[in-house]
């Protein structure tokens, strides 16, 4: 399987600023590394500017941050998965603390999605993760549990792995520096994998597990290489060129 380096713009530049980080990073990564995939995630507005810097590239993949689980219809902005296919998009997120704890969106709606998405020809990132109360609760797994079990109940069991991507994010950890340690991420992936492996089967060990929060150039080496880590979802330090070709490489 390969690791996937995942940048995730959020709500971050223009179609110009973006198609300008885009050509950089598509320059200074060159060849991406043997048994790596590198994922860019950019504001649905920057997404054919950013479609065009990735042709130059290979290896390089777009994605989207969010979409409405309907064909189309009378959603007022709402964006379908054709509509991110048509603009190059071969995955997309679900289930992003950001949105499930600003725009309050619930487990069911992000399962909902992944299960549409998938359908519609998406690779599906749902990502999971627990608050800060709920880890000093000592409710971890069960937080886990729960998001997987209720994010993953619409995926069909003859799903192919690699179209099936979970981001581990604990929630303390997103764009605050602080990273979790080793053996927190180790302990969280080998429980994902665990209710991975309970909900698919063999295939279980073959699906992606991202790690998110605070990756920077100066620990993605480390993270990178801990077991059941098979990429790294990265937001603040995936904004500059520089430091997300950093960590493409690292
Ligand atoms: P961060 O964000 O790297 O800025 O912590 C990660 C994410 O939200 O996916």
């Amino acid at each position: 399987m390969k690791q996937l380096m995942a940048a995730n713009w959020k709500m971050y530049k223009t179609a110009g600023e973006a198609r300008e980080v885009a050509d950089e990073l598509v320059k200074l990564v060159g060849e991406v590394p043997e048994g790596r995939e590198v994922l860019v995630i950019p504001p649905f507005t920057a997404l054919y500017a950013v479609a065009g810097a990735m042709n130059h590239g290979t290896g390089f993949h777009l994605g989207a941050q969010n979409f409405y689980p309907e064909a189309e219809g009378a959603f007022t902005g709402e964006i379908s998965p054709a509509m991110l296919r048509d603009a190059c998009c071969s995955y997309a997120l679900a289930g992003h603390s950001e949105r499930r704890h600003v725009m309050g969106e619930d487990d069911a709606f992000i399962g909902r999605k992944v299960a549409y998405g998938l359908e519609q020809g998406l690779r599906m990132i749902l990502c999971v993760g627990e608050l800060l109360e709920e880890r000093k609760a000592g409710r971890v797994e069960e937080v886990l549990r729960s998001q997987l079990e209720k994010g993953l109940s619409g995926v069909p069991q003859d799903v192919p792995a690699e179209d099936i991507v979970v981001a581990y994010e604990p929630v303390w950890a997103i764009g605050t520096g602080e990273v979790a340690g080793p053996d927190e991420i180790v302990h969280a992936h080998a429980f994902v994998r665990s209710v991975l492996v309970d909900l698919f089967g063999e295939k279980g060990h073959e699906i992606r597990i991202q790690y998110g929060g605070s990756v920077k150039p100066a620990n993605c080496s480390e993270i990178i290489a801990l077991d059941n880590v098979d990429g790294v979802l990265v937001g603040g330090a995936s904004l500059q060129a520089e430091s997300f070709s950093q960590i493409v490489k690292a």
